[in-house]
């Protein structure tokens, strides 16, 4: 079920979150994300990419509900240039789940990458998140995508890569160099 009324969606570059847009998204993520899970999470000890920007999405009463960050990554498949809108950080506060926020966040986010040229999405997500995206037209991508990771090229492989077209077919095999952190 989509229940967006009464929510606001907000881009704003990454670099230009105030103190209290610090403090809203460390809120969110410890809602989402209990501090013993946290600690306890694999990924942690990833080198992961800041975004450049946020898409937030606002309760009437201006909290803070969802969120999703957004990548721009000049990266290089199979030798040739390619933008890249990367999604990252995707999460809906646990109360306000189910009303279709993070798709409209997403949707927000790719929008902007689609302003900057980027020619797919991508993000990484959990095995049991795969048929999720894979209904709003994300799909795996199948080839080795290389990370860096403290300088050093690395192929990922700690969990799933998803993209999803933004006009021409976005690539599902072959090699994808990020050329730098994931997201
Ligand atoms: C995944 C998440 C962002 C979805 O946010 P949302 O705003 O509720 O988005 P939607 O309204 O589309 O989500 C509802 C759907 O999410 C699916 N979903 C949510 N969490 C899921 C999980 N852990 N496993 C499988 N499916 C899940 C449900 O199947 C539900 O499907 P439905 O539409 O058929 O009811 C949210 O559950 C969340 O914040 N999870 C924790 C953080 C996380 O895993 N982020 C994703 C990182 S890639």
């Amino acid at each position: 079920m989509t229940d967006r009324s009464n929510t606001t969606v907000r881009t704003r570059r990454s670099d230009q979150r105030s103190p209290d847009d610090g403090i809203r998204l460390r809120a969110l993520s410890a809602a989402v994300y209990p501090p013993e899970e946290s600690a306890s999470w694999p990924g942690r000890n990833i080198e992961w990419a800041a975004p450049d920007f946020d898409i937030e999405i606002f309760d009437e009463h201006g909290d803070l509900v969802s969120y999703t960050g957004l990548v721009i990554r000049r990266a290089r498949h199979e030798g040739a240039n390619v933008l890249i809108a990367g999604i990252g950080a995707v999460k809906t506060h646990p109360a306000f789940r189910g009303r279709g926020l993070a798709p409209s966040a997403i949707d927000a986010a790719l929008g902007k990458g689609v302003e900057e040229g980027c020619e797919f999405g991508l993000l990484v997500c959990e095995d049991h998140l795969v048929p999720y995206y894979e209904r709003s037209a994300w799909c795996l991508y199948e080839g080795t995508m290389l990370t860096t990771q403290c300088g050093e090229k690395e192929p990922f492989d700690f969990n799933k890569v998803m993209v999803r077209s933004l006009g021409p077919p976005a690539p599902t095999s072959g090699i994808l160099d990020l050329q730098g952190p994931p997201w």
